[in-house]
């Protein structure tokens, strides 16, 4: 059982290969390059874990441990990461594997492409988050006081190979924060998927392999096309920044918890994308019966859509001054991510503060 998705980028192309019971791609893919040294970057959960597994896979590797959770994305992890792989006598054939999250992917990407100013790297993602998105299109970053993945840059790997046995070990809570950025992709790009996934949640929730394998690459197909036409954010139109869509949101609130485990990625992107379809909303873009469908879907999920069961007292200019501080932010104007419809967003620019505010009201 194994699906291949191309990521169309010219000379920077890459395939992403999907199934069960597939690692042994990675074997022909190492046969076929020839590397002069493979290092394995994973974090202390995941090693603990896989590493006799990964011993077992890929064979003569060195392997390079970090800290499990975000605080790995850090200018003193990354530091220590990339002396420890030059302690190593590393040369410019030496490949790199990110095999864990978003966190271990991230901090790979940028270690990848900063080591000898750039060596090869491969994902393999173990999250269902990172296999349906920080694995595939090559951002790469470490957070920085200032704010979250604000140091990076873009840097494609060459291949993403995606495990979906890895994820029996993940536990629950982490696997419905993947579900998060999985309906995101039906909301701004699909609606069909987004139906499929209302019709087909509770076997994905039981792990029906055949269901996550087509929701793992539906995802990743929506997101190499997505990539393929705007790779660096950069597009007029703004088609990779609809990705974030609900994340301008999702920030504030992961802001203010320093990003701990209080609030997982993907449950604050459940709550952010509930709330930019409130804005949506409120700017009479879209109706009241989408936003029900959405926030009774993520009920559905297990998803706790209540912000004030996250923390009781959230302070509104703290909030505020972290939306400030996001990316999203143009020339001091505030820009959101918005659906016309369910499946069909576009990016606002000219948001005022008071549109905010007006958000938070309704759910603070
Ligand atoms: N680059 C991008 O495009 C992009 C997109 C979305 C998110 N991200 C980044 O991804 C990060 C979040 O990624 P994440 O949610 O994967 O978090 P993570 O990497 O911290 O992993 C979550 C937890 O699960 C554990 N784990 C991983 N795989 C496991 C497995 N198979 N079995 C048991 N435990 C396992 C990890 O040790 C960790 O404790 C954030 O830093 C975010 O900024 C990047």
């Amino acid at each position: 059982m194994k699906n291949k998705i191309t990521l169309d980028l010219n000379e920077r192309s890459y395939d992403i290969i999907i199934g069960s019971n597939i690692i042994n791609e990675l074997a022909h893919f190492l046969s076929e390059k020839k590397y002069s040294k493979i290092i394995v970057i994973s974090d202390k959960n995941v090693n603990e874990i896989y590493r006799d597994y990964i011993t077992d896979v890929i064979k003569n590797h060195e392997s390079v441990v970090v800290d499990a959770g975000e605080q790995a994305k850090s200018f003193k992890v990354l530091e220590q990461v990339c002396e420890e792989i030059l302690q190593k006598n590393i040369d410019r054939k030496t490949l790199l594997i990110a095999f864990g999250g978003g966190v271990v992917g991230d901090l790979t990407g940028f270690v990848a492409s900063i080591l000898l100013r750039g060596i090869d790297f491969i994902q393999i993602p173990t999250t269902l988050l990172a296999m349906v998105d920080s694995s595939v299109g090559g951002k790469t970053a470490i957070n920085s006081i200032a704010g979250k993945n604000l140091i990076g840059s873009f840097y494609q790997p060459k291949l993403v190979l995606i495990e979906l046995e890895f994820l029996k070990t993940l536990p629950i809570r982490e696997f419905r924060s993947g579900y998060a950025e999985i309906l995101k992709y039906g909301l701004i790009a699909d609606k069909k998927f987004f139906q499929y996934l209302q019709k087909n949640y509770l076997r994905f929730f039981n792990n029906d392999q055949e269901i996550i394998l087509e929701v793992v690459k539906k995802c990743c197909e929506i997101k190499a096309q997505i990539v393929g036409n705007d790779e660096k954010e950069s597009s007029a139109i703004g088609s990779r920044a609809l990705l974030n869509f609900g994340h301008s949101f999702a920030h504030v609130f992961e802001a203010d918890l320093n990003y701990s485990n209080l609030m997982l990625h993907g449950e604050a992107v459940a709550i952010g994308m509930i709330m930019a379809i409130k804005m949506s909303q409120n700017l009479g873009f879209i109706k009241q019966v989408d936003f029900d469908e959405v926030e009774f879907h993520l009920k559905q999920c297990g998803f706790e859509i209540d912000i004030k069961k996250f923390k009781k007292n959230w302070s509104l200019s703290n909030l505020i001054a972290n939306l400030y501080k996001d990316k999203k932010v143009e020339n001091g104007n505030l820009v959101f991510i918005l659906l016309s419809e369910i499946g069909q967003a576009f990016v606002k620019k000219d948001i005022s503060l008071s549109e905010f505010e007006k958000v938070m009201s309704n759910f603070l």
